[in-house]
């Protein structure tokens, strides 16, 4: 079913999306890199964990999201969430994106992270560790194929780590537990891996506890960085797009949980205090 959008042509804050809290390990490079421009940060905070949710519902929330970004003037939206870009993307971009506004961009974060890769593991044995939805969809193993086809990649997922990120236990015994657990899993599948993706954008908050079971010859991948060079090349490519994406160095907090809760937790990470929306989507 068609679905137009009222959309507005002027320029805009750039949109960044997570199913929680995990995107702001995105956003805080992405920021510190490119800080003359405008974002509207959104957690669908209320509806996490994504990574054990069906293809459907992924793509239906992330449409939602994005859709909500865009009517608040966005013009280019990351998904800074492995399970949407795994589960969402390509749907977005191919059958939702003509129907709203052919001229705004969608973008993912797997295809960034997987562009450096071949520069760092030696070994060519590559590790991933991610939700169950992005594990499932293969698509780490997918793309790395279609860039560095001599690299052997295994998938671990660990679908307890996101809710120990959101509900605020990433130094509790529990998460100790769970992080020894897949991180001892994943290395009993192939003994050669030489580097792990953290390849979920709430691992990063969980990274002493994840460094402290992984061997130290073993390197830790985390996206942020990635991402955030990729975005200002693509910004530098398309100058049509930099021109729609307002420079006032401001950024907006929406979740859909109460702005209490997520501007608590949010600012410990961020370490400032800052200013939280609280959004229904639909
Ligand atoms: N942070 C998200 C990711 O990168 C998903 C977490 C979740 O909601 O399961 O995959």
């Amino acid at each position: 079913m068609s679905e137009m959008l009222e959309l507005s042509k002027n320029a805009g804050p750039i949109g960044i999306f997570d199913s929680g809290y995990g995107g702001l390990t995105i956003y805080s490079e992405i920021k510190k890199l490119l800080p003359q421009y405008d974002y509207i940060y959104l957690g669908d905070n209320a509806r996490t964990p994504y990574g054990t949710r069906s293809f459907d519902v992924v793509y239906e929330f992330t449409r939602q999201s994005v859709r909500y970004l865009f009517s608040r003037g966005c013009q280019l939206v990351i998904l800074a969430c492995n399970t949407a870009s795994a589960k969402a993307l390509r749907t977005i971009q191919q059958v939702d994106l003509p129907q709203w506004d052919p001229n705004r961009r969608v973008l993912g974060i797997i295809r960034p992270t997987v562009e450096c890769i071949g520069e760092v593991t030696e070994s060519r044995h590559v590790g991933v560790l991610a939700t169950e939805g992005t594990i499932k969809s293969l698509s780490y193993p997918l793309e790395i194929r279609k860039l560095f086809p001599d690299i052997e990649v295994t998938g671990e997922a660990c679908p307890l780590w996101v809710p120990l990120v959101e509900n605020n236990e990433v130094n509790c015994e529990g998460a100790d537990y769970f992080v020894k657990r897949h991180v001892e899993n994943l290395l009993s599948h192939d003994t050669l891996i030489d580097t792990i993706i953290l390849g979920c954008t709430h691992y990063p908050m969980l990274f002493d506890k994840i460094r402290q079971y992984t061997p130290n010859n073993i390197k830790l991948l985390t996206q942020g960085a990635a991402v955030a060079a990729s975005l200002k090349d693509y910004l530098y490519r398309h100058p049509e797009m930099d021109d729609l994406c307002t420079k006032g160095g401001e950024t907006l907090f929406c979740t859909t949980e109460t702005d209490g809760k997520f501007g608590d937790q949010a600012s410990v990470f961020l370490k400032q205090n800052i200013q939280v929306k609280t959004v229904i989507l639909e």
